[in-house]
């Protein structure tokens, strides 16, 4: 499969989202939820986006604190993470405010739990900065925001991560299916996947491998009768193409 990335319909939404919150009218709610189930695609948008835009790219963890956030930011930017969390915070402030760089956040729902802290101390560099903080995480994530006004106040868009459409899936198909994957298998695919971007990466995997087992050059409907495509652990379609164990 090649590796490329591929401009899907959530990736044209969260553009056009990010493009909103840069047209704003208040400066200081800049932050941009990123949410929606697994395997959708969020992580991989984001990343795109960081690498485009030369963004903080962190992924929260369960152990983090403030300071574990801090030094986070800090070796992102190869700035010194020595001294008082407050030096630290000053520094990364100094630093994002004169690029304007903005700070995305992988599996934010680490972030906010019995407390808001680590949020709070991103939100403290976001208002002096004025910078896109961009949070993704798990449907979950905007209830638990809800709590705490001081943050959910700053939200200016939300972005919901849908299942891709047959369209995205033709889209991702064509692009890293090295291949030919006929309309009919792509709309296997997406149906069988249920739109779920890691499903259909393993399903055009999957053809890839019956298509070299099989010496076919194109993959057709007739080539994948009783094949499941999508591996799914919950167990509905378990059998990988080619293989008749
Ligand atoms: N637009 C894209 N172009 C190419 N590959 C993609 C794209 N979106 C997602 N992928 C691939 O699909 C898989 C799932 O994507 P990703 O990990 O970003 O999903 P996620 O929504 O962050 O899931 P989770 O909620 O489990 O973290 C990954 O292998 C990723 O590389
Ligand atoms: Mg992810």
């Amino acid at each position: 499969m090649k590796k490329a990335f591929v401009q899907n319909s959530n990736y044209v939404r969260f553009v056009e989202a990010v493009k909103a919150v840069e047209q704003r009218g208040a400066r200081e709610a800049s932050i941009l939820l990123v949410t929606g189930p697994a395997g959708l695609g969020k992580s991989e948008t984001v990343d795109r986006f960081a690498m485009d835009t030369n963004a903080i790219y962190l992924r929260a963890k369960e152990t983090w604190t403030k300071r574990g956030l801090l030094s986070e930011m800090a070796d992102c930017l190869k700035l010194s993470n020595t001294g008082r969390n407050q030096e630290v915070q000053a520094r990364i402030i100094g630093h994002v405010a004169a690029r304007q760089t903005p700070i995305v956040i992988d599996e934010a729902e680490f972030t906010v739990r019995t407390t808001a802290s680590i949020l709070e101390c991103v939100r403290d560099i976001s208002d002096l900065t004025e910078v896109l903080v961009v949070l993704v995480g798990m449907e979950t994530i905007e209830s638990r925001i809800a709590r705490y006004p001081q943050i959910s106040s700053r939200v200016a868009q939300v972005v919901h991560f849908q299942p891709l459409n047959q369209q995205d899936v033709m889209l991702t198909a064509r692009q890293l299916g090295e291949v030919r994957i006929a309309d009919e298998v792509v709309a296997e695919l997406h149906r069988q996947s249920d739109g779920r971007m890691r499903l259909v990466m393993n399903g055009i995997a999957a053809l890839e491998r019956l298509a070299a087992t099989n010496g076919l050059t194109e993959v057709r409907a007739e080539h994948i009768k009783d094949f499941p495509l999508c591996h799914d652990w919950q167990g509905r379609r378990t059998r990988i193409p080619g293989r008749t164990a």
